[in-house]
């Protein structure tokens, strides 16, 4: 990796992301990508920035040109819910962008890294322990254009020698940009209000158990794998990657043990607990730690309180 574009920059994996690569590989070899979100002071004031729509190839192919870019980790990608609002637009930023990354990364022979999602599994899935390789029949267009990428991610790898790689990421969970509109939401947005009102209304029931990430490990993941030795790759698109699985109950009870006196009452959106539904409850990533050694650090105490901590901060400073 030396010249790198992020596509979803301003995003809540992309912002962070960027700035780890940024402080990597140096300021000015990391090309941040975004389209309509402003992005923040740090991401324009830190190196090059460009407006990068990905559903249109011409533009993808003339930022990948002018930085002689060889490395896209492509972040630009609708999130389950709003996919479920607008599935029109879902199949075309996630379906119809990711092509356009990967024709202009054919043609330039640029590797690229795409996050797929715990989303990639459906209702007929192994739930518990989800295997590596395992049934994938997601009824979300979230997760039909997550496995159709994982495939579509194959596909160019065996027929055109691109280098592609990716995890199945679970729900990230973040202290700098907001998710937008994922089903696992709710696990960043529970620390925003225990913090500010001590109080919180879940969105998903009791017992929905999901895998979950604290975001350094995200952004460990996605680094150390495109820094993987490709010799020991004998999965590409996508490795389960995972660092915890909870329900609303059990991270309730961990943000109590810091704020004695927060409450959580529920009020179920059904979407989202269908989707939720469908999803594995823990998943297996020991493909992930055999072929390109991961590891997560972070556990749920550990992240409990490295969150709290920082946006009780963050959020007196407002
Ligand atoms: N966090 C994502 C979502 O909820 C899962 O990939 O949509």
């Amino acid at each position: 990796m030396k010249n790198i574009l992020v596509t979803g920059s301003v995003g809540q994996i992309g912002s962070e992301l960027t700035m780890e690569l940024r402080k990597r590989y140096g300021n000015d070899n990391v090309v941040a990508g975004g389209r309509k979100t402003k992005p923040s002071e740090k991401l324009l004031n830190s190196g090059p920035f460009e407006v990068v729509d990905c559903t249109d190839i011409d533009v993808v192919n003339d930022v990948v040109r002018k930085h002689e870019i060889d490395t896209i980790l492509h972040l630009a990608a609708i999130l389950s819910a709003v996919a479920e609002a607008n599935p029109q637009l879902a199949w075309d930023v996630n379906i119809n962008g990711l092509y356009n990354v990967l024709e202009v990364a054919r043609e330039h022979k640029c590797a690229v890294f795409v996050p797929s999602s715990i989303g990639a599994f459906g209702p007929s899935t192994p739930l518990d322990n989800t295997p590596q390789d395992t049934i994938q029949r997601p009824n979300t267009m979230y997760g039909v254009t997550k496995v159709a990428g994982e495939l579509l991610c194959d596909y160019y790898y065996k027929r055109f020698s691109v280098d592609t790689r990716g995890v199945r990421y679970p729900g990230i969970i973040s202290n700098e940009t907001l998710p937008g509109g994922g089903t696992t939401d709710y696990a960043v947005e529970i620390f925003y209000e225990a913090i500010k009102n001590k109080k919180y209304t879940c969105n998903l029931g009791a017992g929905t158990f999901l895998d979950m990430m604290y975001m350094p490990d995200a952004i460990k993941a996605a680094i150390d794998l495109m820094e993987a030795d490709p010799a020991r790759l004998k999965h590409r698109n996508a490795f389960n990657v995972t660092a915890m699985s909870f329900d609303p109950e059990i991270i309730a009870a961990e943000i109590r043990k810091m704020i004695p006196d927060f409450t959580m009452d529920y009020d179920v959106d059904p979407v989202k607990q269908g989707i939720a539904d469908s999803w594995p409850n823990n998943m297996d990533d020991s493909a992930a730690r055999e072929e390109w050694g991961w590891e997560p650090e972070y556990t749920l105490p550990v992240m409990t309180k490295d969150m709290i901590e920082v946006l009780s901060k963050k959020l007196v400073q407002k």
